[in-house]
């Protein structure tokens, strides 16, 4: 009995406590106190971007030593990793967004945050050109500023080799819109399916998937899909689940080739079981409004008709990025992107550090990579405030000439030399280690409450998949997000999945 009593008490202390600090957390986060003004005396920082690189930076970096200013078109930050699972309902779009000034209003000195699309960066006078893109505008929606230093993270947009038919006709997976866009149109497909009178052939083209690229977004995406067929299609549309088909069409020999090969294998054979038809060596020639081209492993062309198409087949820079590596051809000669060196600085532009997706470098463009540069690049400006001040503090010390002769001005002379000297080696001694970057591990969904991971383990790796890699992958995703409140939506939203099942409705 005493055991039990111990137990309810300490439940109930567990519960309220527990309580308690969520409370507290979640008001000091609601409420962010005063900020220091910009200083005129401190150099400008230019950001530009929201995303995993921008992100990661502002929440590292600390905003005393610079007058910091974000420019992004998009005013949030977004979780891609779990951008799949909003497309077919399992999560709420807000879920996984986190307004940039949620962030930003949290640092200790006022940080600007320009809902803006950068248009233009001018390298050699150091200026940033901006226009607002949304729907409503004031008097004024464009404008330039200069810049000490630009981080330039604007990430990367989608590849579609110019592909006939694929703008017009495909849906996108990358941002926010086109996840909502996707649920749209699928359910869509549905209800056109189940329109009466519809004939046979009509019905199984309107449920056929079709997604493009064996990349980890294609896959991720068809496992979605497949978990939103089983879990709750067949039981509000009985007369057509069974009727639904995914194909997943890749141009190389095999899906997911960064993982180990028995991953690969079991990822197969997962979807084998799922009934998701994998088409391997098999390359989109063009997308029809009812039907996507194919080129088959024999080289003969297929039309095969399909209620959707979602393309996930990789990234390509953005008409920004070009230009800006155009205006610098002897130095910039990496067409795959921005050229940066081991310091992340890029090559050619003084001021200009470049991370994440828009540089091209021996990484992957990963959430991890842009994420690890964001926070390296955070502690350099830290170095540089301090290298910047002391070298206007050795100015200031050069400046201070003595003129006069005499013994008393001699010693004033002995010691401003010596204050010269340590200036110069306390200069000397700030200098940034070049980015080394961390490899944690790659993991992704393939659906059916199943996940693959490869993880490093004493410089080798170890490569895990099945339900308990599903659990990992849920808890590193729910750890990796960035607030307590994203932490607390994506909960619950899971938590909402499990016992309502996903909604079905068309917005
Ligand atoms: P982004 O995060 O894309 O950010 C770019 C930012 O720049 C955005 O805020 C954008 O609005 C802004 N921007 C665009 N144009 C301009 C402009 N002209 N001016 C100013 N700002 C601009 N990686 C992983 O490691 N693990 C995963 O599980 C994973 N899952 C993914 C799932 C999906 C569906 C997708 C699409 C990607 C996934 N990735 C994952 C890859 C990861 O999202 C990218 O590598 C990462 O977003 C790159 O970060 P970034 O900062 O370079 O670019
Ligand atoms: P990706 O570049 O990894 O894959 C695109 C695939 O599309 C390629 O395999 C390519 O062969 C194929 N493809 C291209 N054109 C095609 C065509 N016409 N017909 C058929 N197939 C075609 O792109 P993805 O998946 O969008 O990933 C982008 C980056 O984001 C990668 O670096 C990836 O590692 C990362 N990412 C990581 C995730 C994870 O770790 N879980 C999840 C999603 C993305």
């Amino acid at each position: 009995r005493n055991f039990l009593q111990f137990l309810g008490r300490a439940t109930l202390i567990t519960i309220f406590g527990g309580s308690g600090v969520f409370y507290f957390l979640s008001q000091k986060n609601k409420n962010p106190g005063a900020q220091l003004p910009f200083d005129p005396e401190k150099k400008t920082l230019v950001v530009l971007g929201s995303g995993w690189g921008a992100t990661s930076l502002l929440t590292t970096l600390d905003t005393t030593d610079y007058n910091v200013v974000v420019i992004s078109p998009k005013n949030f930050f977004l979780f891609t990793p779990l951008l799949p699972s909003v497309a077919v309902g399992t999560l709420n779009p807000r879920s996984i967004i986190q307004p940039t000034r949620y962030i930003t209003r949290h640092k200790a000195r006022a940080v600007s945050v320009i809902e803006a699309e950068a248009s233009d960066v001018d390298p050699i006078n150091k200026t940033v050109s901006f226009i607002d893109n949304s729907e409503i505008k004031g008097a004024t929606s464009s404008t330039t500023i200069k810049y000490d230093y630009l981080v330039y993270a604007v990430g990367a947009e989608v590849q579609t080799f110019n592909i006939p038919g694929v703008k017009e006709h495909a849906v996108f997976m990358k941002e926010l819109a086109d996840a909502e866009r996707m649920q749209r149109e699928f359910m869509d497909c549905l209800e056109t399916a189940a329109f009466p009178g519809q004939s046979p052939e009509e019905i199984d083209r309107l449920l056929h998937m079709v997604v493009v690229g064996g990349g980890p977004t294609g896959v991720e995406l068809s496992g979605e899909l497949h978990d939103f067929l089983e879990d709750d299609l067949k039981s509000w549309y009985p007369e057509l689940a069974g009727r639904i088909k995914i194909s997943l069409v890749e141009a190389m020999p095999s899906v997911l080739p960064m993982f180990s090969k028995q991953l690969i294998q079991y990822t197969e054979s997962t979807f084998k079981e799922s009934k998701i038809d994998i088409l391997t060596k098999t390359m989109v020639k063009e997308v029809k409004e009812k039907a996507v081209v194919l080129q088959m492993p024999d080289k003969s062309i297929v039309e095969v008709p399909c209620g959707m198409v979602v393309w996930a087949a990789g990234n390509k820079n953005r008409q920004i990025t070009q230009d800006l590596i155009s205006k610098l051809p002897a130095e910039q000669t990496n067409r795959r992107g921005i050229d940066v060196d081991d310091h992340l600085r890029m090559k050619g532009a003084e001021g200009i550090f470049a991370i994440g997706d828009c540089t091209a470098t021996s990484y992957a463009p990963t959430a991890q990579v842009a994420s690890q540069q964001g926070a390296y690049l955070a502690r350099v400006l830290q170095q540089l405030a301090k290298k910047d001040a002391l070298a206007a503090n050795l100015q200031t010390l050069e400046a201070e000439k003595v003129e006069e002769v005499g013994e008393e001005a001699q010693q004033r002379k002995n010691k401003l030399e010596r204050e010269i000297k340590l200036a110069q080696s306390q200069i000397a001694k700030v200098n940034p280690r070049p980015f080394q970057y961390s490899h944690q591990g790659s993991l992704a969904y393939i659906g059916s409450d199943r996940a693959i991971a490869d993880l490093p383990f004493m410089n080798g790796n170890v490569a895990t998949a099945g339900v308990a890699t599903y659990l990992f992958w849920r808890s590193a995703y729910l750890s990796t997000l960035f607030s307590l409140r994203n932490r607390t939506l994506v909960a619950t939203d899971w938590l909402k999945v499990k016992l309502f099942g996903r909604d079905v409705s068309r917005e």
